[in-house]
């Protein structure tokens, strides 16, 4: 099938990367030239495992890009929208959306054959009906239905696993506005075998993205508060509460041979940090501005939202506990994406942390396998360094802050082993075992 995808961030550039993989015809477009050549040349603008080697292999074999829209949608059957959604502080801003609609509306004008254009950017319910469908009628002369098709196409790919998820997808959820249109997706998606598919409305498959997100994040914000309640109360480790709260065969099912399955799930329900990233603060924030403007409050969601924003500042009072005075302390802050695998610091609970080290006068060394020159763009001075590796990073520091779960700070303990004065290590996503560094704090202990 012959597919435009327009937009090529994570989900953009993933979708069309791994369409093309899976044998369609796909040309992705983008405005920024400069990512379109570097997507042309095999170099993925962002990182993510596996990404660059499925690039290389597509690229000139049914992949292209380019930033002529106009050509993409003509000589394609289906158009993904995939630019972004942000969120403006009132709901989120379809600036992005609308004008992609206004453009590929104006080439359907042209377009003598059926089309259809789906929207798999994460937008609230009613956008792709109310915001979308009218802005491509009129752009384009033409009537949704009979000449062209619309269609939702939620995605749920995770950073960091973005590939593995979408050529290994656990579900894939589609709605149109009429079965022609469901039809299409469900062409599009029948290289995917054995995966449970959901054919539904547009307004459902929005909703199912936004109360997907939802659920995750309000379990790691639960986790958080009651970890900070373990903290408060002294003489209980929120990691054991878990341990014991997951060992619920519910939780974790026990199979006929006395064998537990872990799910993935469950690693949402640990106490941490908080939560960032481009979609779960945004998509959280947006639901919450919908259900306020729909006379619907949606009060858990809001709690889930102040909880996490609060999280970041713990480590920072877990740090003045040891230090009360922090100007001139040396630090070390292990971690600036706001999780490992990517180089997105997008709502990173380190950019905030760094900043008031900062701010108090603190020295920061900072490292991150990948993200840090993304951090370098929003964090600078002369009391910040970017250093290349771990162990240079906890040289000469008086404190260490373990921001986001990369394996390889499970080396900190030998990296620390044996020197006379250890610094102390502020574990933030509670990854290290509590006994392994000679000063060792963590949230929710
Ligand atoms: N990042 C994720 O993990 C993830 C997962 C699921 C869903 N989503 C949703 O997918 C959407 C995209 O997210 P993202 O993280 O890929 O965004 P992104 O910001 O990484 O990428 C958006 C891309 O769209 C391009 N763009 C903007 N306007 C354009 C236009 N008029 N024509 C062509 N290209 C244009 C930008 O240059 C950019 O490359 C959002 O709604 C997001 O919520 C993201």
């Amino acid at each position: 099938m012959k597919i435009s995808v327009v937009g090529t961030g994570y989900v953009g550039l993933v979708s069309g990367v791994c369409l093309a993989e899976k044998g369609h015809q796909v040309t992705c477009v983008d405005i920024d030239p400069a990512k379109v050549e570097q997507i042309n040349q095999g170099i993925p603008p962002i990182y993510e495992a596996g990404l660059e080697a499925l690039l290389r292999k597509n690229i000139g074999h049914g992949l292209q890009a380019t930033t002529d829209l106009r050509s993409a949608v003509m000589e394609s059957e289906l158009s993904l929208i995939a630019v972004g959604t942000p969120f403006d502080g009132q709901h989120i801003d379809l600036k992005y959306i609308k004008a992609v609609a206004e453009q590929i509306g104006t080439v359907l004008r042209q377009k003598d054959h059926y089309h259809v254009v789906v929207v798999k950017s994460t937008v609230v319910p009613g956008t792709t009906d109310d915001v979308v469908l009218p802005i491509l009628e009129a752009a384009s002369g033409k009537k949704a239905g009979e000449s062209f098709g619309v269609g939702m196409n939620p995605e749920f790919l995770k950073e960091g696993e973005a590939i593995a998820d979408f050529m290994n997808p656990d579900r894939i959820v589609y709605g149109g506005i009429d079965a022609k249109t469901n039809g299409v997706l469900q062409e599009m998606y029948s290289v995917f075998s054995d995966v449970d598919q959901l054919a539904t409305n547009c307004k459902t498959a929005e909703m199912i993205k936004y109360t997907a997100n939802s659920l995750l994040a309000t379990m790691i914000s639960f986790s958080n508060e009651i970890g900070n309640l373990c903290t408060a109360v002294g003489g209980i480790d929120v990691v054991e509460v878990m341990q014991g709260v997951h060992l619920d065969k519910r939780l974790s099912p026990i199979l006929a041979d006395g064998r537990r399955i872990t799910p993935a799930f469950t690693t949402y329900l640990e106490a941490g940090c908080g939560f960032g990233g481009s979609c779960f603060p945004k998509d959280v924030k947006a639901l919450v501005a919908y259900g306020a403007q729909r006379s619907s409050p949606m009060q858990i969601l809001d709690a889930v939202l102040q909880v996490n924003a609060d999280q970041p500042e713990r480590m920072v009072t877990l740090l003045k506990k040891h230090f009360p005075e922090l100007s001139g302390l040396k630090i070390a802050l292990l971690g600036l994406a706001f999780k490992p695998g990517t180089d997105d610091i997008r709502e990173s609970p380190s950019i905030p942390v760094a900043q008031a080290l900062l701010d108090a006068g603190a020295v920061v060394q900072a490292f991150d396998p990948i993200a840090s020159q993304e951090a370098s763009h929003v964090l600078s001075g002369d009391r910040i360094t970017f250093c290349p590796d771990l162990s240079q990073t906890l040289n000469g520091v008086d404190a260490v802050l373990l921001m986001t779960r990369w394996a390889e700070f499970a080396e900190i303990p030998s990296l620390l082993a044996g020197l006379e004065q250890p610094p102390l290590v502020i574990d933030g996503r509670r990854m290290l075992p509590k006994h392994s560094v000679p000063r060792y704090e963590g949230i929710g202990l």
